[in-house]
């Protein structure tokens, strides 16, 4: 009988040792080794609900409290399930040394009641050094219980209009496989952050959403957004004033107004546009593909150095779009009066697909200071007109104050 005991705990040892040496081998190595273990914050240890009912705010505030104040390497755990919250700031700065991480494996729903939102934001990160933001999980902005109400859409700080996740002064983010579904604003907006990565981010309204701009960046200095999928109801992504150093690659847009660069001149004082790189994207049924705007009468600032290279566009309304004549709307339009943007040193390089409409490039820079150094290389965009026939016609393109270097195979031809 004691020899039996005996082998019973020694095969139950070595079982042990097999199998964490099994879950070592099938879930990569042991994290210890990789990073510094992380104490680990789990927002149900605060008292949030997972019943996508009861409001965990006040959870979620104090889980993420003792994540940012823990000294050392710190893990805040959203786990599976539905949480109800209503605004929440993430905000630092915080103690640890070590970039935080944020877990989200569930669904986070806004609180559809907005007399709660103080300003126009459900979930802001700010003044974070460090931020790890993953899990698979998604931010639902219930946008649908807001969206009818046009009451507010000209007022900027409506809190009806909430952006889902806002990111300002972060300094070297990850984000990664996160979801943000139907906000009552726009998506995304990373303002004032410098080396931020984004990837595999999935970013899902109705076309005709309103006003749910997907990814909104200004004032940041190294941003990549990469390998993502966008359909929304305006721009997929939008680069405006004091962006240096953006690169966006592998992202799938539509539907939505496509990718933007602007709209610059808006406001005074605006800082410039440096060094924009857009390739190897997809735009399917948009309503612009590659654009840049600016709006007339405006103070001066300049966009220089933008490449738009190796883009696919199926059934794009502006493949190629220039406009310095921009208004969002008649009622905002500023009269004929130039815009004073400089735009220079673009590229259009590899872009081909279809059009609905017959003018597929459009390229109307300001008479006080015309495009500068532009080139267009290897264009082929077939205009395809709507209706039971599909039959190919002819594309054209329209110019004005812009002298275009062109190289290769060019379709259709450019006005030079
Ligand atoms: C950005 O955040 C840091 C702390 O991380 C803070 O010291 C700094 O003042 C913030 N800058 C701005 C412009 O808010
Ligand atoms: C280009 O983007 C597509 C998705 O649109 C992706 O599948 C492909 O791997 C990318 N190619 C390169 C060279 O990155
Ligand atoms: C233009 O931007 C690209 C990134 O798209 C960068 O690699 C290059 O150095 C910039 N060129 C100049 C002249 O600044
Ligand atoms: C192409 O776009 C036009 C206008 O946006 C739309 O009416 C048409 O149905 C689209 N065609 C296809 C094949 O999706």
């Amino acid at each position: 009988m004691t020899t039996f005991k005996v082998d019973i705990k020694i095969v139950l040892l070595i079982c042990l040792v097999f199998v964490s040496f099994l879950a070592d081998q099938t879930f990569g190595h042991p994290v210890a080794v990789v990073k510094p273990l992380q104490t680990i914050f789990n927002v149900l240890a605060y008292g949030a609900k997972p019943d996508g009912k009861t409001d965990s705010t006040n959870a979620f505030q104090a889980a993420w409290e003792a994540t940012c104040k823990h000294p050392e390497p710190a893990r805040l755990v959203i786990p599976g399930g539905v949480f109800l919250v209503r605004q929440v700031k993430f905000e630092g700065p915080c103690n640890n040394k070590s970039p935080i991480y944020i877990q989200l494996r569930g669904i986070v729903k806004a609180s559809i009641d907005t007399s709660t939102y103080t300003e126009p934001e459900w979930i802001t990160f700010e003044k974070i050094v460090g931020l790890n933001l993953n899990g698979g999980g998604t931010f639902d902005g219930q946008g649908p219980a807001v969206w009818p109400k046009h009451d507010c859409m000209s007022q900027a700080k409506c809190a009806s209009r909430a952006i889902n996740l806002k990111f300002r002064n972060i300094t070297n983010a990850r984000i990664g496989r996160i979801t943000s579904k139907d906000p009552k604003g726009f998506h995304m907006c990373i303002n004032g952050c410098n080396n931020f990565r984004a990837k595999a981010l999935e970013i899902t309204a109705p076309g005709d959403s309103p006003n749910t701009d997907g990814i909104h960046v200004s004032h940041s200095n190294d941003v990549t957004i990469a390998k993502s999928v966008i359909s929304t109801g305006d721009d997929c992504i939008s680069i405006i004033q004091g962006v240096n150093r953006i690169k966006i690659a592998d992202v799938v847009c539509g539907p939505g107004h496509g990718i933007s660069v602007g709209s610059l001149g808006k406001y005074k004082n605006e800082e410039d546009v440096h060094d924009v790189l857009v390739k190897n994207c997809t735009l399917i049924g948009t309503k612009n593909g590659v654009r840049i705007k600016t709006w007339p009468d405006s103070p001066p600032s300049a966009a220089t150095n933008i490449t738009f290279t190796n883009i696919k566009m199926e059934n794009v309304t502006n493949p190629i779009i220039i406009d310095q004549n921009y208004c969002a709307s008649a009622k905002s339009c500023r009269g004929n009066k130039a815009s004073n943007v400089k735009i220079s040193q673009v590229k259009f390089n590899n872009i081909r697909g279809t059009t609905p409409t017959e003018c597929a490039v459009k390229m109307h820079c300001s008479p006080s200071f015309p495009c500068q150094n532009v080139q267009v290389s290897d264009i082929n965009l077939k205009y395809v007109p709507v209706g039971p026939t599909n039959i190919l016609a002819r594309a054209i393109s329209e110019c004005a104050n812009i002298r275009v270097a062109v190289a290769g195979f060019v379709i259709p031809p450019l006005c030079k």
